[in-house]
C-alpha cells in the first residue's frame, strides 16, 4: 500500500543520509532477504506505528537534544521518579580527562532518592500493587511461584528489617551468592531500600573466587542458599560459601553471619553442613521480621552496589555504581530499547550474578513496572525446548538473551522452536558479545516468524546500561550491527594515537562525554579506574572494544582488543586463568589466549610449559583444568591445553601473544614476522605439538 510505502521511505531516512537501501523492493514485496551482510531489516508498519520511537526523525530529534542539553534532556526524564530532596542546581559535573585532573562523574548530586521505593512504592502508589512483577519458573516444568508488586515489596521490607535488625547499616557491604531464586532479587532490594551495597556474586564462581571478593568489599553478611539444581545437577552452593569464609577468616576478614535460603526442592535442611552461631536459616527468622520498613534516603551518588569484574591484568576489579544516575538510566535504557509498554511479559535470561541481571532482571525492568520471568534452571533442560515452553507459558512478549544461548539452540535444529506457538513475541535482544549475522538471521527468520526486532545491545559492566543498541521501532536493522549510540551516548572511534576518525571506518571505541549509568570508580583504586579507562586515550572512556563505522553510520563492534576474552559471553581476563594455571606445581609457565568459537564465541586456549623433569601427561592435563575450575569457576576451564617447551618471548622477555593467537587459530601461514623473537625455533617446536 501507499501508506506502507511511506513507512519504508521515511524509515529509509538513515542518520547520515537515505538512499542507500539495496533490498527496499525485496522489503516491500515481504520477499526474503538476501544474505549479504548489509541488507536492511525493516521493523513492520504495525510495529513502528505503537512503538515509543517510530522513526529515524523522532530518534534524531531526541538524540540531538540529549547531546545539545544533557541537563534538560535527563532531569525531565529524571523528574518521574521519586526523589525525596531535588538535585540543585547542577544536574551533573564531569571530568573525563586525565590531563585536566581527576577523572570524575557525578549525576544529581546532592539529590536523596532509593532506588528500591522507586522500584516497589512508587509503582505500588501508582496502583500497581496486585501486578505480577515475579514470575518465577524453577528448574523442573510445573515449578513454579510469582509475586505481585505488594507482595514483593514486603517480602524485601522483612528482610530489610531484618539486615537492620543484625546491624547492617547503610553503607554497609553485602555479598549474595544466589542462583536465579525469587531471593536474589529481593536480597538485592532490601540491601538497596537500607542503604547496603550489595555484591552479589555469579553462583559459578568458585570458594576461591568468592574469598577473593569477601575478601576485598568486607561484607558483615553473606547471603546464600544451601542448593541449587540447574538442569540435571544439583550444586551445593553452601559447602562453597564455608569454604570461601573459611579462606576470608585466614586473610583476617571474618564474616559473622550466613544467611542461607532453604532451597527445598535442590536439598533438605538436615543435609545442609552447618556453622552453629554463625549461620541462619533465612526461613527461620526473615518472616517474623514486620512487613513494612521505612526507607533510607540515600544521596544520588551513594553508592548502590559493587560488581567485580574480568581486566586485563591482575585482579577482578570492583565496579563500582551509585544511586541516581544508574537509576534513570537503566530505566530509560530499559523503556526504549525493549519499547516497553505496561503490559509486556519480559524474560530476560541472563543471571543477576552478571551485569545484564542487576540491569536488566531486577532494576530497568522493575522502575519501568515491568512483569519479569525469573528462570532458575538451564534453557536446554529437559531438553532444548524450555525457553519456547516459558515463552508460551508466560505470554512472553520481550525476551533478552546472549548469541552464545541463539547459536547452540540453532545447532539443535529448528523443530524445537517451532513446536511452540511464540505468537506473543514482540522484540528480542541480545547481548554480551557480537551477534553473527547467521545466528542474528535465525533469531530472527525462526524464533521471532520474520516479525520481531532485534535489539542488539551494547553495553559493559562499567556502563551500567546499553550504550549502542536498536530502537526496535526507529529505523532499518542490519544482522550484526548494534546500530546507533543510545540518547546521552557519544561514541568515537579512534585511531592508535586517540585522534578520532570520522565516518566509515575502524578503530578504537571510546566515550566522549559521561553519561548517568556510568560506573564511578573501581572500588578502593581510584588510580586503576583512572589508568585503565581514561589513560590508554586521553580525554576519553575506552571501551576497551574494537569499532567500525559503516557507510550509513551503523556502529558495528568487533570485540575485546585487550586481554580480556568473552566465552559464552561470560567475561575472563587472561591473566587471571594464567594465574590460576601457575599456582599448579608442576606449572612453570602459561600464556591464555582465546580462539574462534562456534558456539561460545571464543573458547579458552591454553599454551602452557612445566617445570623441569616433569613430562606431559593426561593426568596433568585435568588437574591444570581442575585447578583453574577451583580458582575461578567451571565457566574459565581451557578448552585446550597445548604444552609449550618454551614460549615465544622477545629479546626483553615479553610473550608475544599475537603469534600464539595464530598458532592456536591454526592460521600458520599468517604467523607474520618471527625474526624479533629470542629463539625463532620455539614457533617450529609449539606447531609440532598442535595436536598432542
Ligand atoms: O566486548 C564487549 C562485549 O562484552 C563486553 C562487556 O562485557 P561485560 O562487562 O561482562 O558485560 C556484558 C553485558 C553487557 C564488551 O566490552 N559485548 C557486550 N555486548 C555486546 C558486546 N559485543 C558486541 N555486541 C554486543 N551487543
Amino acid at each position: 500500500s501507499s501508506d506502507h510505502l511511506r513507512h519504508v521511505e521515511s524509515m529509509a531516512q538513515l542518520p547520515s543520509g537515505a538512499g542507500k537501501i539495496s533490498h527496499l523492493n525485496a522489503v516491500i514485496l515481504g520477499e526474503t532477504l538476501a544474505s549479504e551482510e548489509n541488507d536492511l531489516v525493516f521493523p513492520s508498519q504495525d510495529f513502528s506505528r505503537q512503538a515509543l520511537v517510530s522513526s529515524p526523525e523522532q530518534y534524531r530529534k531526541m538524540y540531538e537534544r540529549s547531546i545539545q542539553d544533557p541537563a534538560g534532556f535527563w532531569s525531565e526524564i529524571a523528574s518521574q521518579f521519586y526523589w525525596k530532596e531535588k538535585w540543585d542546581p547542577e544536574v551533573y559535573n564531569e571530568n573525563i580527562d586525565v590531563r585536566k585532573g581527576t577523572v570524575k562523574f557525578e549525576w544529581f548530586k546532592g539529590a536523596s532518592t532509593n532506588i528500591s521505593y522507586n522500584a516497589l512504592d512508587r509503582n505500588i502508589e501508582a496502583g500497581n500493587g496486585g501486578k505480577v512483577a515475579i514470575y518465577w519458573e524453577g528448574n523442573e516444568p510445573g515449578d513454579d511461584e510469582q509475586l505481585t508488586y505488594a507482595e514483593l515489596l514486603e517480602k524485601v521490607c522483612q528482610l530489610a528489617n531484618y539486615l537492620k535488625h543484625v546491624g547492617v547499616r547503610k553503607g554497609a557491604a553485602v555479598v549474595i551468592y544466589l542462583p536465579m531464586l525469587m531471593e536474589l532479587l529481593i536480597s538485592m532490594l532490601a540491601c538497596a531500600r537500607i542503604g547496603a551495597v550489595h555484591s552479589v556474586v555469579f553462583a559459578g564462581f568458585s570458594a576461591e573466587s568468592l574469598a577473593q571478593r569477601i575478601i576485598d568489599c568486607k561484607p558483615k553478611v553473606v547471603i546464600t542458599c544451601n542448593a541449587v539444581r540447574r538442569g540435571p545437577k544439583a550444586i551445593h552452593l553452601k559447602d562453597i560459601v564455608d569454604s570461601a569464609i573459611n579462606e576470608s577468616v585466614k586473610s583476617g576478614v571474618p564474616v559473622g553471619l550466613c544467611l542461607t535460603f532453604e532451597n527445598q526442592s535442590a536439598m533438605k535442611r538436615e543435609d545442609t553442613k552447618w556453622q552453629e552461631g554463625r549461620d541462619v536459616w533465612w526461613q527461620d527468622v526473615v518472616p517474623q521480621f514486620p512487613t513494612k520498613c521505612a526507607v533510607e534516603w540515600v544521596d544520588a551518588e551513594d553508592p548502590l552496589f559493587l560488581l567485580y569484574t574480568s581486566g586485563s591484568t591482575g585482579k577482578p576489579k570492583g565496579v563500582l555504581h551509585t544511586t541516581g544516575g544508574y537509576m534513570v538510566y537503566t530505566a530509560t535504557t530499559f523503556k526504549y530499547a525493549f519499547d516497553h509498554k505496561p503490559s509486556d511479559i519480559y524474560w530476560c535470561t541472563a543471571d543477576c550474578g552478571w551485569i545484564t541481571g542487576h540491569s536488566y532482571v531486577t532494576y530497568g525492568p522493575l522502575l519501568n513496572g515491568a512483569t519479569v520471568v525469573v528462570f532458575e534452571g538451564a534453557p536446554n533442560y529437559p531438553n532444548s525446548g524450555r525457553c519456547w515452553d516459558i515463552v508460551d507459558k508466560y505470554k512472553v512478549t520481550l525476551f533478552y538473551t546472549a548469541p552464545t544461548l541463539v547459536r547452540s539452540l540453532m545447532r539443535e535444529g529448528d523443530e524445537y522452536v517451532t513446536r511452540y506457538h511464540r505468537k506473543s513475541l514482540r522484540v528480542l535482544g541480545s547481548v554480551g558479545e557480537p551477534i553473527n549475522p547467521s545466528a542474528w538471521r535465525w533469531f530472527y527468520n525462526v524464533v521471532g516468524d520474520s516479525r520481531c526486532p532485534i535489539s542488539d545491545t551494547w553495553w559493559q559492566t562499567e556502563t551500567g546500561g546499553f550504550m549502542i543498541t536498536p530502537l526496535p521501532g526507529a529505523w532499518p536493522q542490519k544482522p550484526g550491527s548494534a546500530t546507533f549510540p543510545f540518547f546521552g551516548v557519544q561514541p568515537v572511534i579512534v585511531d592508535e594515537k586517540g585522534n578520532e576518525i570520522e565516518g566509515e571506518c575502524s578503530g578504537y571505541l571510546c566515550i566522549k562525554k559521561s553519561w548517568p549509568g556510568a560506573f564511578r570508580t573501581l572500588y578502593g583504586d581510584h588510580e586503576r579506574y583512572q589508568t585503565t579507562y581514561f589513560k590508554p586515550f586521553a580525554g576519553y572512556y575506552f571501551t576497551g572494544d574494537g569499532c567500525s563505522r559503516d557507510k550509513d553510520g551503523y556502529f558495528w563492534l568487533t570485540g575485546r582488543v585487550d586481554d580480556v576474552i568473552n566465552v559464552s559471553g561470560h567475561r575472563i581476563g587472561t591473566a587471571e586463568v594464567e594465574s590460576a594455571l601457575v599456582s599448579h606445581p608442576h606449572c612453570a609457565e602459561a600464556a591464555v589466549v582465546g580462539v574462534e568459537h562456534e558456539i561460545k564465541g571464543q573458547s579458552i586456549y591454553a599454551f602452557v610449559s612445566l617445570v623441569e623433569g616433569v613430562s606431559y601427561s593426561e593426568g596433568i592435563r585435568k588437574s591444570l583444568i581442575l585447578a583453574v575450575r577451583n580458582q575461578i569457576g567451571a565457566f574459565a576451564a581451557p578448552d585446550k591445553i597445548h604444552w609449550a617447551p618454551a614460549l615465544p618471548k622477545t629479546r626483553s622477555g615479553k610473550i608475544m601473544r599475537r603469534i600464539l593467537r595464530k598458532i592456536a587459530s591454526g592460521q600458520l601461514d599468517e604467523l607474520g614476522d618471527t625474526s624479533t623473537l629470542a629463539d625463532p625455533n620455539v614457533v617450529d617446536q609449539l606447531i609440532a605439538l598442535s595436536d598432542c
